[in-house]
């Protein structure tokens, strides 16, 4: 089979390989070993290694000899584009011995000097199961017959490390995965502590307000009871009014926590059922879509929550429209209000990062969008309403 013939350099050739394609996991090193092994043991000039990316539509050039290492990764070609992606395409093997721009299938790419080089023969590179990895170019500058001999020993060295190479892109494939994960689990700390601040900042800029100025209504009460009791019974109601609100705040900062009314409802009328809870503001919720992944309702939720809160405290609308829609592969979410508008690069401007006494409204929603891949606008100007726009990715499957 090989040049010379004989046992002896077939065994040493098999051997090379297992040493190449054991070496390790590093994908880029297999890739590089392979090329330099295939241009050896096939007497060539140079070699090329195309890997199918995961789409299955393109070949990347992932491992070549020298001088063409330096191209490794700049080169693309779409299936059934130029020979690679001919023989990538049909699975088959293709010889040109000179004359290669006569071929209809070749492509001419300036940086792999095509000129350079007169005869090649390029095949795919198979797993056992029949899957495509890639595919294995050897070029030589001296005309060169390709003998059926020469294509099947490069289809045996093609066969023999399709295995590895897929074994290699699964391995880079979980390390992408593990370090997703990670990132995941130090976002999901700086969330828990973003929501830690949030509570913080509830308890501090209302209920505890509240609470502060209910016990100077019951002082002014206890203080007026004898000789002014029409004083202490308006300092009473005061106070009652006060204990009440101080309820519903304590009652929305849980909610803001967990809000279970998304389990029990789904996410259209939990909208709805929380544009009731705000007397004398007529809220309409639109919904085109309504169950998706917990935390992406659970953040389409809050963003409503806290935006309509923002309606009711700082507005002076008439009405607000909540409108839940999806194009495609995301969720859009909108509140909008017809009341006094702002200036959203004011109020940015007046509270850089986060933290300050009241920064929890907008800078939460903005830093929850982003977590989750989103985005917030703000679309607002004074005396025009405000928009806040919460688009959001549907959350990928994982897997695949
Ligand atoms: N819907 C709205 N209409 C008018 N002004 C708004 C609206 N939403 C937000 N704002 C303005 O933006 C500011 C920042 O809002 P936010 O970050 O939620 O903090 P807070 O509500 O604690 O003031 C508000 O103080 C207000 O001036
Ligand atoms: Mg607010």
């Amino acid at each position: 089979m090989l040049a010379g013939g004989g046992a002896q350099p077939e065994a040493r050739l098999l051997s090379r390989i297992i040493d190449t394609i054991s070496a390790g996991l590093d994908l880029d090193r297999i890739l590089q070993g392979v090329a330099d092994l295939v241009t050896e043991t096939t007497a060539t000039d140079v070699c090329f290694v195309h890997l199918v990316d995961e789409q299955g539509r393109r070949l990347h050039l992932r491992g070549a000899t020298p001088p063409f290492d330096e191209m490794v990764g700049q080169i693309e070609l779409a299936l059934g584009e130029g020979v690679s992606g001919w023989v990538a395409d049909h699975g088959e093997p293709v010889v040109i011995v000179g004359d290669k721009t006569a071929d209809p299938r070749y492509r001419y790419i300036p940086a792999l000097r095509g000129e350079d080089y007169t005869s090649m023969l390029s095949v795919p590179v198979v797993t056992p199961l029949g899957h495509l990895v890639g595919v294995i170019n050897v070029h030589t500058k001296a005309r060169r017959e390709f003998t059926a001999a020469d294509v099947d020993l490069l289809r045996s060295v093609a066969g023999l490390v399709a295995g590895a190479i897929e074994n290699a892109r699964l391995h880079e494939r979980l390390a992408e995965r593990e370090e997703a994960l990670e990132r995941f689990a130090e976002q999901t700390v700086e969330w828990q502590e973003n929501e830690s601040r949030r509570l913080a900042g509830e308890i501090h800029d209302g209920i505890s307000q509240r609470i502060v100025s209910l016990f100077f209504h019951l002082s002014a009460a206890a203080d007026s009871l004898e000789n002014a009791p029409q004083v202490a019974a308006e300092q009473i109601a005061r106070a009652q009014e006060l204990a009440a609100a101080a309820l519903d705040e304590t009652r929305l900062a849980i909610a803001g926590l967990r809000p279970t009314v998304l389990d029990d409802l789904g996410l259209a009328a939990s909208l709805e059922s929380l544009g009731h809870s705000f007397p004398g503001l007529p809220v309409r919720v639109e919904a085109t879509r309504d169950r998706m992944s917990e935390h992406v309702e659970t953040a389409v939720y809050r963003t409503a929550q806290e935006a309509l809160q923002n309606v009711a405290k700082h507005s002076r609308a008439q009405s607000v429209r909540i409108r839940l829609s999806a194009p495609p592969g995301r969720v859009m979410l909108e509140v909008t209000d017809d009341g006094a508008g702002f200036d959203p690069a004011a109020v940015r401007a007046a509270r850089p990062g986060r933290g300050g006494p009241t920064g929890f409204g907008l800078s939460g929603m903005a830093e929850r969008a982003e977590l989750l891949g989103g985005k917030l606008e703000l679309i607002s100007a004074p005396g025009r309403g405000t928009t806040v726009r919460l688009v959001l990715p549907l959350a990928q499957h994982a897997g695949g």
